[in-house]
């Protein structure tokens, strides 16, 4: 058993930045499944949505916020992730994050910011199109000076430990991690009264997804197992615009190029948004991708449109080089002709519930960034808004846990925890059920719980999913963990309680869209979906 003062699961933005300001306070071990930059963090695109303009204010920031969350946010969540932003930046920029500037006259020089759906001002900081990339890189940066941080790539976090789990009759409360080192395949025991969950998010539950491999959903489907309670998981955000091809199934085109001027078209080169709503094109995500789902029902293509040709040639390739080299090298020029785009899975703005320091329901458990529900979204995530709300929560789940489990106390809480057992398991023998159920879950919740839902399809999934759970709990059993077994009972989690969450909300509001209750209902509705084990 290795015992460290913090352990942080997960290397994205959440994680990297948490771990950075817990090292000046104790140990600290960074647990990342595969190589460590590989996180939703590193694919972020358009930016990062922060107030540091003049024309732009906290007041107009938490309007547009509010209005994307449909209802569910917290405002008081939205306030203080809004107003603290700056501040967070402001560090990110002394770690060593270059976002773009634009020349004024005169030779001075200010932040270039981006426009996105949803926004009302041009409030979204950026590097190019590699904003995400950019941030990886200074955090690990500045991650590696620290001596006190282990580093663990190649590990992936099986299942919490916890108080209850080993039959200590007091409060619950999270005491470790088991963790797969995936060079030797043997699972190891951290210790830890202070465990943070920074695993993102779940696109992989879906077939078609922006989201990387490794996003499958770990953390929730830890934080379930452990009894911590999990919230609006129904609502799953859809981007609109995943480049359609065949070689490139989750290459994200940034709603900064609607930003810029892009509009959508159909297959016939007409436009269509401003059928569905007034903002077009600039109309927050939900309502662009139900209109984009509806236009490729109707016509009946397998895509649509995305066309920024009209721009200068050298501007789209100076704002937009990692879209203009990748749709190049498949023998798209955008200067010059539409991309094939389709909405995909991309963001889970639910997750494990939080207080608004990350606190979850359980005892020392943390969940920071994608994981975590913190109020910020409500029933729809307002673009660029979540890199924003990750680097804010990191720094405010760090300040609360040094502040109430302090090192002095904590030691003298010291538990020897057992060692994981595999009993008499043996090694999986056909990796094709693993594949074959991965590949049915991610099907079955695209085309049942996906844009449009509906009681029955819902019901459907519902029901074919608890079979699949149950399959896989035996192949759990009786087999040696392995990541690809791990990932599976972990989507196979998520997924349930993506769809247990939806058949509990009769109405439409943000990313839950039903054909059978059309409206939304506040009466009834106007609540957070809270999820518990018995
Ligand atoms: P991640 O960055 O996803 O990191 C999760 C980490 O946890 C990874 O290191 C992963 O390997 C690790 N992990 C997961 N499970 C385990 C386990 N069991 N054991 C060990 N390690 C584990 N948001 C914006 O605000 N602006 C944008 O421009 C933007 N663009 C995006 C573009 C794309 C293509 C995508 C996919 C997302 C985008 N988002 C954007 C969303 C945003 O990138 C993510 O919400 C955010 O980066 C999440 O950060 P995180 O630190 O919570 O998780
Ligand atoms: C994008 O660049 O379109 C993604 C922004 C986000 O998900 O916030």
């Amino acid at each position: 058993m290795t015992r460290y003062d913090f352990i942080v699961i997960g290397s994205g933005i959440a994680g990297l930045s948490f771990a950075h300001k817990a090292a000046s306070h104790g140990t600290v071990a960074i647990v990342t499944k595969r190589a460590p930059a590989e996180s939703n963090t590193a694919y972020a695109q358009g930016g990062v949505a922060c107030v540091t303009s003049v024309e732009d204010s906290f007041d107009l920031h938490v309007r547009d916020t509010l209005r994307a969350g449909a209802g569910l946010c917290d405002e008081n969540v939205v306030r203080m992730i809004v107003t603290e932003g700056p501040e967070r930046i402001r560090e990110l920029m002394e770690l060593g994050v270059q976002f773009d500037e634009r020349e004024l006259e005169g030779g001075e020089k200010e932040l270039d910011l981006g426009r996105e759906g949803g926004h009302s001002k041009r409030r979204v900081l950026h590097s190019r199109d590699v904003t995400g990339r950019e941030i990886e890189r200074a955090l690990l940066d500045a991650v590696s000076r620290h001596e006190n941080i282990d580093l663990l790539d190649n590990h992936m976090a099986v299942d919490l430990i916890t108080a209850g789990k080993l039959g200590y009759a007091t409060e619950d409360r999270c005491l470790g991690v088991y963790v797969l080192d995936e060079k030797t395949g043997e699972v190891v025991t951290l210790s830890s009264d202070r465990v943070i969950l920074a695993t993102g998010g779940c696109g992989k539950v879906y077939l078609y997804t922006t989201n990387p491999a490794v996003a499958t959903g770990d953390g929730v489907a830890m934080a379930w197992r452990a009894g911590a309670s999990i919230a609006n998981m129904e609502f799953v955000q859809f981007h609109p615009t995943c480049l359609f091809h065949p070689e490139a199934r989750s290459f994200l085109i940034t709603e900064a190029v609607r930003g810029e001027g892009g509009v959508l078209l159909d297959a016939k080169g007409r436009r269509f948004m401003e059928k569905y709503d007034k903002r077009a094109e600039l109309a927050p995500r939900d309502v662009v991708a139900r209109a984009i789902d509806a236009e490729m029902k109707r016509t009946g293509e397998r895509c649509v449109f995305l066309d920024i040709s009209d721009k200068p040639a050298e501007f789209v390739r100076e704002r937009f080089p990692n879209i203009y080299e990748t749709c190049q090298r498949l023998g798209i020029d955008i200067t010059q002709q539409p991309i094939p785009v389709v909405p995909a899975a991309h963001y889970q703005c639910g997750g494990v519930m939080t207080d608004v320091n990350g606190a979850s329901s359980m005892r020392g458990l943390y969940a920071i960034g994608e994981v975590a529900c913190t109020g910020l979204h409500g029933a729809n995530r307002l673009a660029s808004n979540s890199l924003l709300e990750a680097v804010v929560m990191a720094h405010r789940a760090c300040a609360d846990v040094c502040r109430t489990t302090p090192l002095s106390v904590e030691r003298s809480l010291e538990i020897e925890l057992p060692e994981w057992k595999s009993g008499d398991a043996h090694d999986v023998d056909e990796l094709v059920v693993i594949y074959h159920n991965w590949d049915e879950i991610r099907r079955l919740m695209w085309d049942y719980v996906g844009i449009v839902r509906t009681d029955k399809r819902l019901q459907r999934a519902a029901h074919r999913l608890r079979n699949l759970q149950r399959e896989i709990q035996e192949f759990y059993w009786d087999f040696k963990v392995t990541t690809d077994l791990l990932e599976l009972r972990n989507l196979a989690t998520v997924a349930a309680l993506i769809v247990d969450s939806a058949l509990l909300r009769k109405e439409s509001r943000g990313l839950h869209f039903t054909l059978d209750y059309l409206e939304a209902d506040d009466r009834r509705f106007l609540k957070n979906t809270v999820l518990h084990r018995l």
